[in-house]
């Protein structure tokens, strides 16, 4: 990529040596926060291992400054593996006929939610693929029924693309949250990973919808897409930064066998992590997941994400018998037997990072005053 002509006097000199202070971890957040898109895709490629050690001391000063050492959790409930939609990257697309499809009543969530509030669990995570059997009403009464039967916990919902009116209704019902990655901020890519009837556009404004529905707001991407350059990603900075979502989700891609590709090189560890950093600096008060994805992808992905600004874990609560079905990509972690143990593995995991586990709702430290 060609180097912009003013550049050299514009990366600032805090990412040269080691940043020690929250006053100089602020002043690089500023800083950053002002970056064009030739200015962050420079250094998202060209990042030194001296810049990136930088941003990871900057991010985890900010990170500690807002929310301490704590970790929160999120109980994942992967709730219906069927989907009407087809993305190329994804094991659980409408095309693949391997998939064993599973979908879970309403009795069955319920049970997963009873069990994680035994666990400790104040915040639920309702995922699944876009599924015609959960259209919004039923979705509605589902969400209604875990709001009566444990008021203190969040509720955080994860269904794709649906109407304006239907995230009012799931919002009325009293789902908090909402979680809608972008993928990608650039249409000519995003368009290499999806069929046509699947735009960028319309993700845009399913996003924009939910936020004026006053959910907070999760958005983000995947690192490593094949195609993806690292002007694709500085769009997806610049874009994040308009959007300003409460919650950011990334993690790198991983090829799944059944897709179209299947045969693409996985996202970097590297990458992913320099990317996490970034977010931590131009969103110091965000909530970033140190995902599942980056977990499966080295075996100390997620202390290391946790380590480069990430703050949220979202452990699986779905049965056991469904979760290896749940395989959006392959060698997912946390799916065989050894996941009934994931508490206690995760709690030591964050430990021995350093960190401690926080078990309340965990809403981004400026809700209060950013709610509409
Ligand atoms: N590798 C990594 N992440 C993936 N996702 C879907 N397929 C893959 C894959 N092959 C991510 C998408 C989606 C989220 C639920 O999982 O970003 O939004
Ligand atoms: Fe289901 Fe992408 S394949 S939303």
């Amino acid at each position: 990529m060609r180097r912009p002509e003013t550049l050299s006097l514009q990366v600032p000199a805090a990412l040269r040596q080691p940043v020690t202070s929250l006053e100089e971890a602020e002043s690089l957040s500023q800083q950053l926060r002002r970056f064009n898109r030739p200015q962050l895709a420079w250094l998202i490629e060209q990042a030194t291992p001296e810049a990136e050690a930088a941003l990871r001391q900057a991010a985890g000063l900010l990170r500690e400054h807002y929310y301490g050492r704590k970790v929160y959790l999120r109980g994942l409930i992967e709730f219906s593996n069927v989907c009407q939609n087809d993305c190329f990257y994804c094991g659980i697309r409408r095309s693949n006929p391997s998939v064993r499809r599973y979908r879970l009543s309403e009795a069955q969530i319920l049970d997963c939610c009873r069990q994680g509030y035994a666990l400790g669990y104040r915040t639920f995570v309702l995922q699944s693929g876009e599924d015609p059997a959960y259209p919004a009403p039923r979705l509605a009464r589902l969400v209604t029924e875990i709001r009566r039967r444990y008021p203190a916990a969040a509720l955080t919902l994860s269904v794709g693309e649906l109407s304006a009116a239907d995230y009012r209704l799931l919002r009325q019902a009293g789902a908090d949250r909402y979680l809608l990655r972008h993928e990608t901020a650039d249409a000519g890519h995003y368009a290499s990973l999806h069929p046509a009837d699947q735009t960028l556009q319309r993700r845009l404004s399913c996003l924009r919808e939910l936020r004026a529905a006053g959910f907070q707001v999760g958005s983000g991407f995947m690192v490593g897409t094949p195609g993806q350059t690292a002007d694709c990603l500085a769009q997806d900075l610049l874009f994040l930064q308009e959007l300003q979502p409460q919650m950011i989700g990334i993690g790198p891609f991983i090829p799944q066998h059944d897709t179209p590709l299947s045969q693409a090189e996985p996202g970097r560890l590297r990458q992913t992590l320099l990317m996490l950093s970034l977010l931590r600096l131009l969103f110091p008060k965000a909530l970033l997941p140190a995902t599942t994805a980056v977990g499966t992808l080295h075996p100390l992905g997620r202390e290391l994400a946790l380590s480069a600004g990430a703050n949220v874990l979202m452990p699986n609560l779905s049965p056991q018998e469904y979760r290896k079905d749940y395989a959006l990509y392959d060698n997912k972690i946390c799916t065989g037997d050894e996941a009934a143990e994931c508490r206690a593995c995760l709690q030591k995991r964050v430990e021995s990072a350093g960190f401690t586990i926080d078990t309340s709702r965990g809403d981004p430290v400026d809700w209060e005053e950013t709610k509409l």
